[in-house]
């Protein structure tokens, strides 16, 4: 190892949480080689472009890679052997992606089968993504002993899951408490060690990896749950007229209440594949879950309410309307549109024979819908609809909409109470809250 570094360390994934942690430990002084099976975003990373949306200190991420890639102090590959000739510190980011409600081990045991290759006695591998309980044991730990070591005696394994929110990651990677678990006490006290070297929030040890999978999964299901049931309150509160986010605003006036945010939906990999994963446990064990299930339908349910709305309000048929979509992203100040409700509810529209055109400042091109201004997502349109929160969105100015928006009957569906009752009532706009 080089004298000018702490640690020398390869993160495998170099996606949503994998570039931005790799650039956490270069700024605390280590040395990271990041590996991605995904030549063309090694490519680009290497030359120093990410359309992710983080800052640390202000500084967005997009300065520190470049400052790290010139300093030497971090590059991507796609070569795991590289990678791992020099390190002892293996860092897991690959996640099960959910095709038709199932979880795919695919990318991950192709990662792991690839580290188990180069790994070395002495090396610690600490997985960070999100699994299905018992995988750490029963599918992690057998991919790697591949290597001829054993897990525990020649090499440590550690598994403390991701918590960042997209964002937010380099704050949350140094201030988001973590759960460390490892398959013995060693292990958790070098995987300890490693995330020590970042964080200054509070480490927390687990007693097992499956306490630890499964805390992982109900911190997401509890918001996906929660965000169902306030979404649920919004079709009550439109049927009696009134407005959801006020009343979601007046009922959190109880000390003991703490509701969340009703929204177009719930999109991203994080929160709706966690029932995905917890599901196939529960289904082990011979049990029939209900609520989570429940609130699942009622997310899923959301885009296509939302674009109901729209239809409604449309002064024309809708083979003859045309409206704005405000916000594409799977939530708000994120470029991540993966499983976006915004998507779904543009998608809808356009099924439906509606004219969508969408603005979203920060999702790079990728629908056929999208425009690059807002102006020209507006111009002409019979109505918008607000979906996700944005820098410049929903605009500071709503006098926008009546200047762009088709003179009769303009209408903006407001998804995420950009203009709040009962100011909203002043606008020279009609704004619809959810
Ligand atoms: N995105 C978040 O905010 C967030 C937050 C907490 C936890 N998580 C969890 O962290 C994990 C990663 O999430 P993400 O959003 O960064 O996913 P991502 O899809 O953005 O990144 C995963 C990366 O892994 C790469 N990959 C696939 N197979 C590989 C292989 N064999 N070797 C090396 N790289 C490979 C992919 O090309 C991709 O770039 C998931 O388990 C997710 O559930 C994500």
């Amino acid at each position: 190892m080089s004298e000018q570094y702490f640690r020398e360390i390869a993160v495998f994934g170099l996606g949503f949480v994998g570039l931005p942690l790799s650039l956490c430990f270069t700024l605390a002084n280590c040395k990271v080689t990041g590996v991605d099976v995904n030549a063309a975003l090694v490519e680009e990373i290497n030359s120093g472009i990410t359309y992710h949306q983080e800052r640390y200190r202000g500084i967005p991420i997009q300065e520190i890679l470049r400052r790290e890639l010139a300093r030497g102090s971090f590059k991507a590959t796609t070569d795991p052997r590289e990678a791992l000739e020099n390190v002892r510190d293996i860092i897991v980011t690959v996640g099960l992606p959910v095709v038709a409600g199932q979880p795919d081990p695919g990318p991950l045991v192709a990662c792991l089968e690839s580290i188990a290759q180069g790994l070395k006695p002495g090396d610690l591998v600490l997985v960070r993504s999100t699994l299905v309980p018992g995988m750490m044991r029963e599918v992690v730990k057998p991919l790697l002993e591949k290597s001829g070591l054993q897990a525990g005696r020649d090499f440590y394994l550690g598994y403390a899951p991701e918590r960042i929110a997209e964002g937010r990651a380099f704050e949350e990677f140094v201030t988001m408490p973590v759960v460390v678990s490892g398959i013995n006490q060693e292990s958790l006290e070098e995987a300890a060690g490693l995330i020590g070297l970042i964080t200054r929030a509070e480490i927390i040890p687990a007693s097992s990896f499956e306490a630890a999978e499964v805390a992982k999964l109900i911190e997401n299901i509890s918001r996906d749950v929660n965000i169902a049931l306030v979404n649920e309150l919004s079709t009550v509160t439109q049927a009696l007229g009134l407005n959801v986010f006020e009343v979601v605003r007046l009922a959190n006036t109880h000390k003991r209440v703490k509701l969340l945010q009703p929204g177009p939906g719930v999109g991203g990999y994080c929160l709706p594949n966690a029932y995905h994963y917890l599901a196939p446990a529960a289904r082990k064990a011979g049990l029939q879950l209900e609520l989570m299930p429940a609130a699942r339908r009622v997310n899923d349910a959301m885009p296509r309410r939302v674009a109901d709305m729209v239809l409604r309000l449309l002064p024309v048929p809708p083979a003859q309307a045309r409206v704005a979509v405000l916000g594409l992203a799977m939530k708000d100040y994120s470029s991540d549109c993966r499983f976006s409700p915004a998507v779904k509810v543009a998608e809808a529209l356009q099924e439906s024979g509606v004219m969508v055109r969408a603005f979203d400042p920060v999702v790079p091109p990728t629908y056929p819908f999208q425009v690059d201004s807002l102006e020209k997502a507006l111009d002409g349109a019979h109505g918008a609809v607000i979906l996700a929160r944005q820098q410049g969105l929903p605009p500071e100015d709503p006098t926008v909409f009546a200047r762009f928006l088709d003179g009769a009957g303009p209408f903006v569906v407001d998804a995420k109470n950009a203009y709040p009752h009962p100011a909203a009532r002043e606008l020279p706009v009609r704004i619809v809250p959810l």
